[in-house]
């Protein structure tokens, strides 16, 4: 495979496609937010969340999905709390005033995919967490700033860690963005680090799902025996914020931004 040549550019009519996946999944993770307090647990998230997408008229990304030989995934969302870095899977755990959750959420409608996560402060949550909330949201934008034609692919992956490295923290590089269309992983994978100025050009049409996951102590995860919920090696606190983004001609367009959405 030539480097590069993999990945989709849309045509106008599939970039609407894309929005309407994208808006589906900004809106309902926003409810999924509001909903996430002391006292819920992660499975009612996942009841909410599976009532939302029939309302809508759309599908889960995630039930069922089970690549390379993993269980099938048995939820819609993925909560991940505290230590747990990403694909957390929902159950009877309440949570509680200062923890920090990760939710991730994606539909498909029309054929196209939208995957997007956030990170919830449950209650009153305490300095350093708070900081690490905003430093991976941060270095999101600073991602999504770079998602210019012209632009290199490395430049998004670089942005990340410049940010996260930049407030003392570290980038997990187990997990990457990815392409996203017809299928919710599609190429390439985006690496949340590494040297700018690499890999293919930037071009309008081209859509990623960028997902930054930063740890306040090392970068090293291990996967817990379900097979899906990823933690930190060294039991510190990690977030995890994701976008899926349309390069455009000019400011890159973020699909699964709403109204009130980071
Ligand atoms: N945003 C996550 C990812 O791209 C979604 C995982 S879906 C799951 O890896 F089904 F694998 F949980
Ligand atoms: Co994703």
């Amino acid at each position: 495979m030539a480097l590069g040549s993999s990945i989709s550019v849309r045509t106008r009519r599939e970039i609407e496609r894309l929005r309407g996946a994208g808006q589906r999944v900004g809106e309902i993770l926003l409810e999924l937010r509001a909903a996430a307090k002391p006292g819920a647990t992660t499975a009612d998230l996942d009841q909410l969340a599976r009532k939302l997408i029939k309302k809508t008229g759309a599908e889960s990304s995630f039930l069922g999905y089970g690549p390379y030989g993993l269980p099938a995934y048995p939820a819609v969302v993925c909560t991940s709390i505290n230590a747990e870095v990403v694909h957390g899977i929902p159950g009877p755990r309440e949570l509680k005033d200062g923890d920090l959750l990760s939710i991730d959420f994606g539909v498909i409608h029309d054929g196209f995919h939208g995957d997007s996560a956030t990170t919830v402060a449950i209650g009153e949550i305490g300095d350093e967490p708070r900081r690490l909330l905003e430093t991976t949201a941060a270095s999101l934008d600073d991602a999504i700033a770079q998602m210019v034609p012209g632009n290199r692919l490395s430049d998004i992956g670089h942005a990340v860690q410049a940010r996260a490295e930049g407030e003392g923290y570290a980038v997990v590089k187990q997990f990457v963005g990815h392409g996203i269309g017809r299928e919710l992983h599609e190429p390439p994978q985006i690496p949340n680090y590494g040297p700018p100025g690499r890999g293919p050009r930037l071009k309008p049409g081209m859509v990623f799902a960028i997902e930054p996951m930063v740890n306040i102590g090392g970068d090293a995860v291990r996967v817990l025996d379900d097979q899906w919920t990823a933690v930190t090696a060294d039991g510190s606190l990690s977030a995890h914020f994701e976008h899926t983004i349309l390069i455009t001609d000019d400011e890159p367009e973020v699909l699964t931004r709403v109204e009130g959405s980071h």
